[in-house]
């Protein structure tokens, strides 16, 4: 067996797969996170390996010989800035990906380095307020005290390494999300971390995805009930490796996750120029892939919002996510013209925007509440549609668009999907257990299972394929380009 284990943003997922990458058992633990002040999102790392451990041992506990696991890989919520100490304590809660306070530090490193061509050509990425580098930057100004005591840090992934192998190190395609490495050359930015003025301890080393950086404590795997010094592979961060794991390593494919966060990506063979900066480009899961992304903060985030935001009025039966989607199906394509703007975190892609907001545009007494969750749906789904638009224009192949992720479980989402991208989108088999799978896969080309990314991920088929249905893409093509305008009449009042 191999164990894939995934630190996410609401919880810890572990899954174990067999040799023909069957998943025979898997566990989720959740956490909370904080969010102190407007803008903020914090976990504290100790919840992340308490979950883990909790979730290890429910899956060891179903496997039929616990005896027999072969290796481990990691996956991780992405960015978020884990501070340690000289001798590896937790200085301050994590900084996560969603955190956006340190807009004024990403300017500010666009201008030392000379503008943003220039960082351009350093890291092949802008300088985004979700990526690591603005954190360890704001840290530095606001929590001197904090950054002086800060000995390295790590990725939110690579502090559960810490804990299982006493390593201190990361793989490209999460070293990418630092907005620090170089993703042309997979190494660490010298030119920008000498500008900026970061000392060099601060950096774990470096390795492939598939690579095995360190051996499973005695401690750790008697807690856990599987063989001290299991091998413990690089892994990667989780917006690539869950695409990675659609299946989408290469060719023509688009894959689509809708989760807390949305992401498009694609996967490349060379590293491509990242024109304007617009997406995002990190190494891939294989030293010869690149992944060209975007990001969008307020996908099933959006959607889990409204539900809380409704859940009282609905007494005391539990407002499902599936009751939700009912509702919104009693209102027609297009919500009456309702338009929901879903920028309730600020946004990323398309537009770098930490201070945007959401909003409802059109509301009339016609409107009632299926057209409000309707609106939603359709808002973040257009948001996607941007972004796959982004891709379109940076040249990335989309003859097959695959998705995954919490809202594929419901066909409402799937369908409406395809009418407002007018091409047909596939789910894939495995598709729920996201990253945790291709972290489990990489773990098992690391230890000699499968030989290449391409051998582990072929085993991948598609499972469900849902068509657009003419008529209702017709009428999206104009309420989306209603929806596109709309940005440029907000942003002034988001500033
Ligand atoms: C990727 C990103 C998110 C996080 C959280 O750039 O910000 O996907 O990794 O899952």
């Amino acid at each position: 067996y191999w164990l894939g284990i995934d630190i996410g943003t609401s919880g810890c997922k572990v899954i174990a797969i067999d040799d023909r990458a069957h998943v025979v058992a898997t566990s989720l633990t959740e956490y909370p996170r904080y969010t102190q002040r407007p803008g903020w999102s914090e976990q504290d790392p100790a919840d992340w390996w308490q979950a883990t451990c909790v979730s290890v041992r429910e899956v060891t506990a179903r496997l039929p010989d616990p005896g027999e696991v072969r290796g481990i890989g990691l996956c991780g919520q992405m960015h978020g800035l884990t501070a340690l100490d000289r001798a590896d304590a937790v200085v301050r809660p994590a900084i996560l990906w969603n955190d956006q306070r340190n807009e004024r530090q990403c300017r500010a490193i666009v201008e030392t380095v000379g503008g943003p061509e220039a960082l351009l050509g350093l890291t092949n990425n802008q300088m985004l307020p979700g990526f690591t580098a603005g954190k360890i930057l704001w840290l530095r100004d606001h929590e001197p005290e904090s950054f002086r005591r800060m000995h390295r840090f790590l990725n939110p992934k690579d502090f559960l390494r810490l804990r299982m192998t006493g390593d201190h190190a990361t793989d490209v395609s999460d070293a990418s999300g630092t907005g620090l490495f170089d993703v042309r050359r997979r190494v660490w930015s010298a030119g920008l971390i000498a500008a900026i003025d970061l000392p060099e301890r601060l950096f774990p080393r470096v390795v492939e995805s598939h690579e095995v950086t360190g051996a499973l404590l005695p401690e750790v795997a008697k807690d856990w009930g599987v063989p001290a010094g299991l091998p413990v592979v690089g892994g990667g961060g989780d917006a690539v490796l869950q695409t990675t794991a659609m299946g989408v390593t290469g060719g023509s494919r688009l894959g689509i996750t809708l989760g807390t966060a949305g992401i498009v990506a694609g996967a490349t063979d060379q590293c491509p120029d990242n024109r304007g900066g617009l997406l995002q480009i990190s190494c891939g899961n294989a030293a010869d892939r690149w992944h060209v992304m975007g990001v969008a903060l307020n996908t099933g985030g959006a959607f889990h919002w409204l539900r809380g935001a409704l859940a009282p009025l609905a007494g005391d039966s539990e407002l499902s996510y599936a009751r939700l989607v009912e509702l919104a199906e009693a209102a027609p394509p297009g919500a009456r013209g309702l338009l929901f703007l879903p920028y309730l975190l600020g946004e990323r892609c398309p537009h770098v925007a930490p201070d945007a907001r959401g909003a409802w545009i059109g509301l009339t007494p016609q409107h009632g509440a299926a057209e409000l969750v309707r609106s939603v749906m359709e808002g973040v789904l257009f948001n996607m549609r941007q972004i796959v638009d982004l891709c379109a224009a940076a040249d990335l192949g989309m003859d097959e668009i695959r998705v995954s992720g919490g809202a594929t479980g419901e066909r409402q989402w799937l369908r409406l999907l395809a009418d407002i991208l007018n091409s047909p989108v596939s789910t894939v088999a495995g598709g729920e257990q996201g990253g945790a799978l291709g972290a489990a896969l990489l773990a098992g080309i690391g230890t000699g299972r499968w030989k290449t990314l391409h051998d582990a991920t072929g085993v991948i088929g598609t499972a469900t394929t849902v068509r657009p249905r003419a008529e209702t893409s017709a009428v999206y093509q104009d309420v989306y380009q209603d929806f596109c305008s709309l940005f440029d009449h907000l942003d002034p009042l988001f500033a």
